[in-house]
């Protein structure tokens, strides 16, 4: 027999092991006994040097030969097993793939109508290109009431109940009973022309079906040299319009009265009932939506812009009350009570992101 036939005789030897294997474990275990840092075709390497030097080149070209040749049936008898071994876990694995799928954590909590009539409004208005502006809810009497010509002896003071806090530094404080003194602190800190709105909490001391002592206004305040009853009118009449989803939609404007804006208008839109659902934008009913009007030169004054030059017009309306009105809630008092049934029912999907090229409430 050849000198070098004992390598041929080694790898049919390892080949019918390799053969025999069932696990992947196996595999591994017969690997390391043949390649591994002692296996037998490491030793044979380690061996060369020991060789008469004639033999040194054939035997080390032999060992290498059976080396790549080993490694390259392992490997793909590993990569058989591989294959088995999903073949086997997907056929013992049954699933009824008509089953309906478990509900998700998405589907179940909700985002709150509140939060989602909000960004309506905020999606609308930021297609007008109205900036977002923030201000306290703890506010104190001279942006709350002085700055917007409420001064203290006027009857206007008593036509809300404001819920006063103890004095700091004996310094006013309240909870703001409107979002209007951010139209002070806007008009404070930056220069016109001015475009924003205002969304958030305001407070009064006042509890029924419709009202609550914590709820939800949006303002807005435009500044500039030209405003006018005729833009007010226009972008109300757009808000409108896209915030209640119809084409085309009737309103009034009927003269009201604020201490912060001359003239004031308080705006309906006409409505009526069908099958005891209440449709927006035309009909015999009136539903009163916000109160608005030109900025009160005097409010101008006192945030030291010139009335002859600067003109403005401003808006507020109840947030609680347009989502009232939108989806059909009829008490107030649900919106606060943290009922789950309630949420599950009026709530929206985490993902239904109002947009106005989607359509706000799709
Ligand atoms: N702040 C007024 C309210 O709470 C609403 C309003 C805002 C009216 C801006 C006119 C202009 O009733």
């Amino acid at each position: 027999m050849n000198k070098f036939d004992k390598f041929l005789q080694l790898q049919e030897q390892i080949s019918k092991k390799i053969t025999q294997v069932k696990t992947l474990e196996q595999l591994e275990s017969i690997r390391v006994s043949i390649l591994g840092k002692k296996g037998t075709i490491t030793s044979l390497l380690k061996n060369i040097s020991a060789q008469i030097p004639e033999d040194r080149k054939v035997f080390g070209e032999q060992v290498n030969q059976l080396k790549r040749k080993v490694t390259e049936e392992i490997d793909r008898y590993k990569s058989n097993l591989l294959d088995a071994e999903i073949i086997e876990k997907i056929s013992n694995n049954k699933i009824d793939v008509t089953l309906p799928l478990p509900e998700s954590g998405i589907d179940i909590g909700k985002i709150h109508p509140i939060s989602q009539v909000t960004e309506e409004v905020i999606e609308i208005f930021s297609d007008m290109d109205f900036y977002i502006a923030e201000g306290p809810d703890i506010e104190d009497e001279q942006h709350n009431f002085n700055a917007l010509n409420i001064p203290d002896s006027h009857p206007a003071r008593q036509m809300v109940d404001t819920f006063y806090l103890p004095k700091v530094n004996g310094e006013s404080r309240l909870l703001r009973t409107h979002t209007s003194p951010v139209q002070i602190r806007t008009m404070l800190t930056k220069k016109p022309p001015i475009r924003i709105i205002a969304p958030g909490r305001t407070y009064r001391s006042d509890s029924d079906q419709t009202h609550t002592p914590m709820f939800h206004q949006v303002e807005g305040l435009v500044i500039d040299t030209d405003a006018n009853m005729g833009q007010l009118k226009w972008v109300l009449e757009e808000f409108c319009k896209s915030f209640f989803e119809v084409s085309s939609i009737k309103m009034r404007l009927r003269p009201s009265y604020f201490p912060f804006t001359e003239p004031s208008l308080e705006v309906d839109i006409a409505c009526h009932k069908e099958n005891n659902q209440l449709i927006v934008g035309e009909g015999e009913d009136w539903l009163e939506v916000l109160g608005s009007g030109m900025v009160h030169p005097q409010v101008l004054r006192n945030v030291n812009l010139d009335p002859k030059v600067y003109k403005g017009f401003a808006f507020g309306m109840g947030i609680d009350r347009l989502a009232m009105l939108k989806y059909g809630m009829t008490d107030l008092r649900a919106f606060f009570d943290s009922d789950l049934r309630w949420l599950r029912h009026y709530g929206f999907r985490a993902f239904d992101i109002p947009s106005l090229s989607k359509g706000l409430s799709e």
